[in-house]
């Protein structure tokens, strides 16, 4: 076979969402597409027909088919092609799309194939996001499905400039013309209302090969293009990644005292030595020093580009972080606007805590509203309070750490984020940012977005926290000392309180024991009465907090999460999370109230840290080993950490 024309090849996965290839330096026209359909509209067989026609595989690739066929005694199975390079790839890869490379001496080829199976949403907004075509492609059979309507819409909401509608199977339709435009027409009244420039129709038959590379003999009355003619000349825009510079920092590199750098890839624009930039969340001005690729320093680097960039000054900057233009910065945001995609069997759930990852970012976040759902049949707005599995829908999303932010439509790789369940660790949606709709926290607007009872409104503090302090002397803070059982959380705590109360301080005491007197004495000590312990107790830190306090809470909150969205309702810095640990035989040793001898003796069941289990969170937390120091230096500890020296 011909050896002009090459590889398929895998695109490098690094965890993002958006694998941008590398395009500096290349010359050659290039076209990414996405393929979208379910197992059985015949996408394999479709794939592997343009790859096999156009002489695109590796010719061992070929051979083992072909070996395949004779074994079988039966014709090449295309669809072999594709599944056979699926099964490699799934093994360790969490996002199943796969980008294979193809070219023709016309234009190099990019398919983000999105394999079907139940999940194709989450696959097909994963593939689909830096496409400039996709190819929706119907068994001429069963005409437009709701699927179809979906995937259009998809590629619509992806702002995919341009969609092909392949219909198949047109050899098991006899070719009929008739069916042909009937599903035209039906699928031309729908798309009218999507936001796509450009909808090309063409019949064909993957299994055959009609109308792929070759014009179909067995359909005359069509004298349009065939697939490949129309992939090889459709225009193709610029990318819509070509935004301002964004380089989400994925590792900092330190070898030695001398050298400190941040990897990471540019996920749009580019960047020179010696440009000014800035880095965010913080927002401090500085400059490239140098810009290091594993050939040496390079002057440039630009979209999909992986390097690694040295600062003019010494900066502390860690995984998440961004450094951009100062010029058209992302919004730093914690509140946004977006269209989600929900592809979990578990609908969406309103102010429950999901994970979410943008860039190299990943923080927890809480969906605050459903504004609407879309009927993807009728494209009518429907009011929704939820979103199910492959329902799309506009929400409101509030994150407990900022992002960095562009819209979708400016940007699609600092425009777009997934939702991950924290339960299951599955893929819960995939979403486009809109509009970001407040820059920065503070305690009021998560009060005002907080659950609420209906008809009540958010009224200002009367006196507000700054006045507050102003008149205490002091800042506002709330120190969140959790740990198991016996580890020293009331012990500390109380002596905490008494050293700051000597200082002068304006304290409060929240203590797991006593709030569960009264206040959440309604709450047992299940999964879900320890969450909405914990929320209440948050909720009451607040209130103190908002009223110029020093606010210690000791409680055992075991779920990570409920501590993280505990600290979700307070600005940055304000929020310290204490870990008391300490080793089991000491602990039961202690055991303060007798609950681990009542453990023991079966009288009580999941007590944390004997039969139920304590969540550790990240290094952020302080952790204590109070096995091993005594109150005193405890109570130090953290009130260095608290007010570095200064309270
Ligand atoms: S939390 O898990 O919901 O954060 P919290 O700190 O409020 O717990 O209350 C813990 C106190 O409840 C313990 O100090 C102990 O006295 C009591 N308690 C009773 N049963 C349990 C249990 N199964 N696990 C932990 N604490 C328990």
């Amino acid at each position: 076979m011909s050896s002009t024309k090459n590889s398929t090849t895998e695109a490098p996965q690094d965890g993002l969402i958006h694998p941008e290839e590398k395009t500096a330096g290349e010359t050659m026209d290039l076209l990414r597409f996405t393929t979208a359909g379910s197992v059985d509209d015949g996408k394999s067989t479709l794939i592997g027909r343009l790859l096999f026609d156009s002489k695109s595989i590796f010719e061992d690739q070929l051979d083992a088919l072909e070996q395949t066929a004779v074994n079988r005694g039966e014709a090449v199975n295309l669809a072999l092609l594709t599944d056979g390079l699926r099964a490699e790839r799934e093994q360790g890869i969490t996002i199943d799309v796969a980008y294979r490379y193809f070219a023709t001496p016309r234009r190099k080829f990019i398919i983000a194939d999105t394999p079907g199976h139940e999940q194709y949403t989450r696959n097909m907004v994963t593939g689909a996001s830096t496409a400039d075509l996709a190819i929706i492609l119907i068994d001429a059979r069963k005409g437009v499905l709701t699927q179809s309507r979906r995937h259009a819409f998809i590629s619509s909401l992806l702002q995919i400039p341009r969609l092909v509608l392949a219909v198949n199977k047109m050899d098991l339709v006899d070719y009929s013309r008739d069916r042909f435009e009937e599903i035209v027409e039906e699928f031309r009244t729908f798309s009218k209302h999507l936001d796509v420039e450009e909808v090309t129709s063409i019949p064909i038959s993957a299994l055959k090969g009609d109308n792929i590379v070759n014009s179909s003999e067995s359909m005359p009355w069509y004298d349009g293009p065939t697939l490949l003619h129309h992939l090889e000349h459709v225009r193709v825009d610029a990318r819509k990644t070509q935004g301002g510079f964004r380089f989400p920092v994925q590792y900092v590199i330190r070898p030695d005292q001398d050298y400190r750098g941040f990897a990471g890839r540019v996920v749009s624009g580019s960047v020179q030595r010696n440009d000014e930039v800035m880095l965010l969340p913080a927002g401090q001005k500085t400059t490239i020093k140098a810009i290091d690729t594993p050939d040496g320093p390079v002057g440039q680097a630009s979209t999909g580009d992986s390097v690694i960039l040295r600062l003019g000054d010494e900066m502390d900057l860690s995984r998440g972080d961004m450094i951009v233009h100062g010029h058209h910065p992302p919004a730093v945001t914690t509140r946004f606007e977006a269209d989600l995609c929900w592809m979990n069997g578990t609908a969406l759930q309103i102010g429950r805590n999901y994970v979410l990852m943008h860039t190299t970012n990943t923080t927890a976040a809480v969906v605050r509203a459903v504004h609407h759902r879309i009927d993807v049949d009728s494209l009518s707005r429907d009011p929704a309070s939820t979103l199910a599995l492959n329902e799309i829908g506009r929400i409101s999303i509030e994150t407990a750490r900022p992002v960095f932010v562009d819209p979708y439509r400016k940007n699609s790789a600092t425009g777009s984020f997934i939702l991950v369940d924290p339960e299951t660790n599955v893929t819960a949606a995939a979403g486009m940012i809109r509009a970001e709709t407040a820059a920065k926290r503070d305690s009021a607007q998560s009060a005002e977005s907080a659950i609420k009872s209906p008809n009540t409104f958010w009224d200002p503090w009367n006196i507000g926290r700054e006045e507050r302090e102003k008149r205490n002397g002091h800042r506002a803070r709330v120190i969140w000392l959790t740990g198991v059982s016996g580890a020293g959380k009331t012990t500390i705590g109380r002596a905490l309180e008494r050293k700051l109360w000597d200082a002068g301080i304006k304290t409060m005491l929240l203590d797991g024991d006593q709030v569960r007197h009264g206040l959440n004495g309604d709450l047992g000590f299940s999964t879900a009465d320890r969450t909405e312990n914990i929320r209440r107790a948050a909720e009451v830190a607040r209130l103190f907090y908002e009223h110029g306090n020093v606010v210690i809470c000791s409680f055992v909150s075991p779920n990570r999460r409920d501590r993280s969205r505990a600290a979700s309702l307070f600005p940055d810095g304000a929020f310290t999370e204490v870990h008391l640990h300490c080793d089991p035989e000491t602990r039961q040793q202690r055991d303060p109230k007798g609950l681990y001898r009542k453990a023991r003796e079966g009288k009580i069941k999941s007590l944390t840290g004997y039969d139920a289990e304590y969540e550790l969170s990240g290094p952020e937390t302080l952790s204590i080993k109070t096995d091993r120091i005594g109150v005193d230096e405890a109570v130090a500890q953290i009130m260095k950490r608290v007010f570095k020296d200064n309270i």
